[in-house]
This record gives structure tokens, C-alpha cells and sequence, in this order.
């Protein structure tokens, strides 16, 4: 027997509210100026944090309404993938404006110089169109199947966070990169699992074929 659905709406409004929570943080910490020595590196590095931790809440959604059967589960995931854009959206915006105060040429120079500003420039570049068709309309529009193909790139968006974030890191730092190459790695290997399951349906024949009787074989 599964258990009743949860009341939708109230949990999306609670799930609002808590994903806005690393904001008020930051918020919080700039109007009492505790954002430390080097309060733009805590702001780069607060919404990079919480951009990858979106995008593992993300992809972990799928598997958990499989291996739960709670199908409601997947009514939250959009909000989890937005919310993964909106963070990525103001890490950016904090690298243009305080790293680079919009001047474009220099933006775009630090973006080609330096390899990890390339590599999540380029998670963030792939992020957009996921973020502008994550509604309904756009799911009519495109159909599903051409949608289910344009999402996919959330799959190599993950990867590229990943190096993003190992390359930008410090050797001594590895362990926060690596917990997280392990949780997309798990993850993404349940998924390629289930495809490969599904994909190659067990022989109905398998369990009446003969296997006493063979002229061949030796004894
Ligand atoms: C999907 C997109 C992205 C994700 C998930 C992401 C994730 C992260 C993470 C996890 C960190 C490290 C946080 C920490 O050390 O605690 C970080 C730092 C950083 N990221 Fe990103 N990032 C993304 C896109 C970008 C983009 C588009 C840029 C700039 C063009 C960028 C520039 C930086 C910079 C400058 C830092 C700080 C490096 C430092 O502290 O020295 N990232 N990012």
C-alpha cells in the first residue's frame, strides 16, 4: 500500500522558504558586516556552495521517487533546479560585479585566462535554457521528448561543476570537491544503471531453456 500524498502546495511553500535561506544568510551576515576578511571570496564561495548543492538535490530526486515509489517527490524537483539557477545566477553576478564591476572585456579575459572560471562559465552557460524551459508552457512547446533531451545537459553541467570546483581548490581542500564528485557519481551511475536495466529485457525464455541435453558437450 502507498501512503497518501502530502499536501503539495504547502510543501513547495516550505520548500520555497527554506531555499531562500542561504540568501538571508548572506544577507543577514552583510548588514552585520561578518562576512569576513574577504567578504567577496565568502560570497563566491556561499553561492557556488549552494549552487552545486542544489544541482545534487536535483538529480537526487529521481532515484529517490524510484527506489521510495513517492511520485509527488518529482513536483518538487523543479523548484530545486531553479533554485540551483538562481544561486548560480547571483555567483556569477557577484563574480562580475565585485571581481570585475561589468567591465566586459575584462570579464571576458578572466573567463579565457583562467581554466576553472572557463569551466563553470560553461556549467553556467548550459544552465539557461534548463532554467528558461522549466515551465509548463515551454514543456508544450518543445514536447516532451525534445525536453527530456535539452535536460539531460544537466548531467554535464554536474560534471563540469565538479571540475570547477576541484580545479579552483586546493589540494589540502580536496575532501569538499571529492564528497561531492562521489554524490554526482553515484547519482549519475543509478541512472545509467536503470537505462541499461531497462533497456535489455531478460530473455522470457531464459528459465525453460534446455540445459541437460547436449550432443556436444563432454560429460
Ligand atoms: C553551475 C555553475 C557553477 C557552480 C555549481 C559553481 C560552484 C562553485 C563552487 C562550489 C565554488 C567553491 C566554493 C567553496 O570553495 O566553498 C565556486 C567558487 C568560485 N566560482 Fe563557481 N560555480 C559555477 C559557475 C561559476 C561561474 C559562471 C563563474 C564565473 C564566471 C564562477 C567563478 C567562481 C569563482 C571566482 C570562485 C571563487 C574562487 C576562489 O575563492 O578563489 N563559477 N564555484
Amino acid at each position: 500500500m502507498t501512503s497518501p500524498n502530502p499536501p503539495i502546495n504547502r510543501l513547495k511553500t516550505l520548500l520555497f522558504a527554506l531555499s531562500l535561506l542561504p540568501l538571508g544568510w548572506l544577507i543577514w551576515q552583510g548588514i552585520d558586516g561578518d562576512l569576513g576578511a574577504n567578504p567577496v571570496e565568502t560570497v563566491q564561495r556561499w553561492t557556488g556552495t549552494w549552487a552545486i548543492n542544489f544541482l545534487v538535490l536535483t538529480l537526487c530526486i529521481t532515484p529517490l521517487r524510484a527506489l521510495s515509489g513517492q511520485h509527488w517527490l518529482l513536483r518538487l524537483r523543479r523548484m530545486l533546479g531553479l533554485f540551483c539557477f538562481f544561486y548560480a545566477l547571483l555567483h556569477f553576478l557577484s563574480f562580475v560585479w565585485f571581481d570585475h564591476e561589468f567591465a566586459v572585456d575584462a570579464i571576458a579575459r578572466d573567463i579565457l585566462k583562467r581554466p576553472f572560471v572557463t569551466v563553470g562559465f560553461a556549467a553556467f552557460v548550459l544552465l539557461i535554457p534548463l532554467a528558461l524551459s522549466s515551465n509548463n508552457l515551454a514543456i508544450r512547446k518543445l514536447g516532451g521528448r525534445r525536453w527530456q533531451t535539452i535536460h539531460r545537459s544537466i548531467y554535464l553541467i554536474a560534471i563540469l561543476s565538479c571540475i570547477h570546483y576541484f580545479w579552483l581548490s586546493k589540494i589540502t581542500q580536496w575532501p569538499w570537491p571529492l564528497a561531492y564528485a562521489l554524490a554526482i557519481s553515484l547519482l549519475l551511475g543509478w541512472r545509467i544503471r536503470e537505462r541499461q536495466r531497462k533497456a535489455i529485457p531478460v530473455p522470457r525464455t531464459a528459465k525453460v531453456q534446455p540445459m541437460t541435453f547436449h550432443p556436444h558437450r563432454p560429460k
